[in-house]
């Protein structure tokens, strides 16, 4: 199985916000503004390390106009899109207006909207899709129930969201992916899987995207972990050599707390793989 040391990773890693269906848009421009200043007296640097935030969509352009009129050294994404650009799709968004607005990321397939939504591998694979079309970076996100951990067929289950969702795409578009790890046990729970935990999915989907891909396309996606990340315990699971990030969810509402994680980085400087 192939690992990447901290030293010689060409990932940047990227602490993600996922706001959930929390903030407004008048809330959201107040929490943005104090994660500025957060993270500006953490002494950041997003040379180093990339900083996203996920707004429900009403929240997304307030919060882009902030970064973009103030020159915060932040990003935005969105947390959905439609597998189409345009159309009779009624409350649907299309990766063209994401695009529009500056977003540079958007999640796909979050297990809230695997399982509250029942969106499908196949959906989601034309949602990635969709992402690409319009430049944006899609962060497929995967994991398993507790029931298949218990099971023990956690990996294998995880690997076929894997699969099933960046099939089509392309050796250029690949070394751009996302993939976020979220055992649906460890969100919003407060069971955090352990730093071993994470690593093992890690290095397990690096090992596949070889597989699917090739070496470098491997080395260079980045894979984050989710699910209870706190201030205390980022540091240990961003310390493990295939973690390349963290996607945060009610830790990320409290702007101190999310500073702390996003300065709990791991040692090593890297261009963005974008
Ligand atoms: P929590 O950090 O609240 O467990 O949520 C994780 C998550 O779902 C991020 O997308």
């Amino acid at each position: 199985m192939t690992t990447y040391t901290n030293s010689s990773s060409p990932r940047k890693p990227l602490i993600a916000g996922n706001w959930k269906m929390n903030m407004d848009h008048v809330q959201g421009a107040d929490l943005l503004q104090s994660l500025a200043e957060g993270l500006s007296e953490a002494n950041h640097d997003p040379q180093r390390v990339e900083v996203a935030v996920f707004p429900p969509l009403t929240t997304l352009s307030t919060v882009q106009a902030l970064i973009q009129d103030d020159g915060l050294d932040l990003v935005c994404g969105g947390q959905d899109l439609s597998p189409y650009d345009s159309g009779a799709y009624t409350g649907d968004t299309s990766a063209q207006f994401l695009a529009k607005l500056g977003c540079r990321y958007v999640l796909v397939g979050h297990s809230e909207r695997r399982t509250i939504h029942n969106e499908t591998d196949d959906v989601l694979n034309a949602k990635v899709r969709a992402a690409y079309r319009h430049s944006i970076v899609p962060v497929l996100c995967v994991g398993e129930g507790l029931e298949i951990r218990q099971a023990g067929t956690h990996v294998e289950h995880t690997l076929t969201q894997l699969r099933a969702g960046v099939e089509g795409l392309t050796e250029e578009q690949a070394p751009r992916l996302v993939v976020a790890y979220e055992p649906v046990w460890a969100i919003g729970t407060g069971e955090v899987a352990g730093p071993q935990d994470a690593q093992e999915m890690c290095a397990a989907i690096r090992a596949d995207l070889t597989e699917l891909f090739d070496a470098d396309v491997a080395a260079r996606a980045r894979l984050l972990y989710g699910g209870s990340v706190k201030a205390n315990n980022a540091a240990a699971i961003l310390n493990e050599p295939d973690v390349d990030g963290v996607l945060v969810g009610g830790a990320s509402l409290d702007s101190a707390e999310f500073a702390r994680i996003a300065c709990a980085e791991k040692p090593q400087t890297a261009a963005p793989a974008l």
